[in-house]
């Protein structure tokens, strides 16, 4: 009998048990989390979640029953802290040490935090995981000062939260445009006029340089500026949890190096999610943060686990929700693409499309599903289409190929 061993009990790990089953595996899977939860979406933490609009019940991926009708053990509270890959064991910091003769790392990634003196002030927040809203919620309340430092995804959802239930918000980006990790400029530009119109003060060019106080908190700016908050909401990005996987010396680079089987570069050991680097189907070594990399490496992690390795070069794909605005976005821009815009954003209603070489690379689409389920078509089959025809809002989406 085979045991499969997965460290990490999210999107990734959960995947991973329904695609091994599916595929007919019969042998032991054990998945362990360091977190109290089983498996849970995270998209909605800092949307519906954080809004008090989504029951916590709702965030589970699967009822509790399912691990023990999928024949899984899940091992909660536990936390992995060395892996021996000559014995083919896992330790806990509980003492307990697992055998596997599979391993899967969907360890995820953990947030970046701010070192400026006062970060670790009482009233200083993160946001990744159920706990953090839970520690949030009691002073997220109407009428409360709320500064949040970074305008990247989460940042940027929890301003627009914030502004519906009535915080007074700012927002402190260190660049100077929002989401500039993630979108192009026009795009940016109508969330910063949407956030704006929100009443969310928008700094842009704006570090922190310390917090101070107790109880009310001081953010500090260069130059010494000083900004009253009853909170602060930090969210300057994530770091894989690739450590494990680098003290037992596989390969790492900003994340576990996989290739596009998902095996890192001990062939008894795979790895899929946020945790992960690899090339992708641009040929490019990148990491991936999103839900479909999570769900879709994972299957292939599974399938290679199975001895049935298959070739990842899915498009990839991701969204944000803030105010009544659906992003969605697939494929990986370039700076040097040319972008075409069809719609005219001030209708709240429009995309991006970013051509190379003539063919669509790249979507980014605001409230435009249309757009986007077609992009994502476009960019999987690597098509060329007339920049005049992709702008031209006479022609329906459908007939762009
Ligand atoms: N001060 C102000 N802004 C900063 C600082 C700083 N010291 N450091 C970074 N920033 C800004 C970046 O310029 C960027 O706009 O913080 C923003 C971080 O945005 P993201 O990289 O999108 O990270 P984050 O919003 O934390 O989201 C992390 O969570 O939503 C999920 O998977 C999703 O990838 C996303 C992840």
């Amino acid at each position: 009998m085979t045991q499969i061993l997965i460290i990490g009990a999210g999107q990734a790990g959960l995947t991973a048990v329904q695609t091994l089953r599916g595929e007919g595996f019969d042998g032991a899977i054990t998945m362990l989390g360091d977190e109290s939860f089983a498996p849970y979406q995270r998209p909605p933490l800092s949307k519906a979640y954080l809004l008090g609009a989504f029951a916590r019940e709702r965030l589970f991926l699967k009822p509790d029953a399912f691990y023990a009708q999928a024949g899984c053990e899940l091992l909660l509270n536990a936390r992995a802290e060395a892996i021996d890959r000559a014995a083919h064991t896992v330790r806990l910091a509980d003492g307990r040490v697992l055998a596997y003769d599979k391993l899967m790392l969907a360890t995820g990634t953990r947030v970046r935090k701010l070192t400026c003196p006062g970060a670790d002030l009482p009233g200083v927040f993160y946001l990744r995981d159920i706990a953090d809203v839970d520690a949030i919620q009691p002073v997220f309340t109407a009428g409360a000062k709320l500064a949040v430092v970074g305008g990247g995804y989460i940042g940027l959802e929890v301003a627009a939260v914030g502004a519906k239930r009535g915080l007074d918000v700012t927002v402190f980006e260190a660049m100077d445009r929002l989401m500039a990790r993630a979108v192009s400029p026009a795009v940016s530009a109508f969330y910063k006029t949407e956030h704006e119109k929100a009443g969310v003060k928008l700094l842009l060019n704006t570090g922190v340089e310390a917090f101070e106080g107790a109880g009310k908190i001081e953010v500090v700016r260069a130059g010494g500026v000083r900004h009253p908050a009853d909170m602060v909401l930090v969210g300057i990005g994530v770091l894989p949890n690739d450590t494990l996987a680098r003290d037992a010396g596989l390969a790492c680079d900003d994340g576990i190096v996989v290739d596009r089987s998902a095996m890192t570069s001990d062939p008894d050991i795979f790895a899929a999610g946020d945790c992960t680097r690899h090339h992708g189907r641009e040929g490019v070594a990148i990491r991936l943060e999103c839900v479909q990399n999570a769900i879709d490496q994972a299957k292939h992690a599974a399938l290679a686990m199975l001895g049935r390795p298959q070739t990842y070069s899915e498009v990839p794909w991701f969204w944000s929700d803030q105010y009544d605005l659906k992003l969605q976005m697939a494929g990986l821009a370039r700076p040097d693409d040319t972008i075409i815009l069809r719609g005219d954003p001030v209708s709240r209603k429009f995309a991006v499309f970013h051509l190379r070489d003539g063919k669509v690379a790249a979507v980014e689409a605001v409230n435009a599903g249309p757009e986007y389920l077609m992009g994502r078509k476009l960019i999987a089959a690597n098509a060329a289409v007339p920049p005049e025809k992709l702008a031209d809002m006479s022609i329906a989406m459908k007939d762009m190929l």
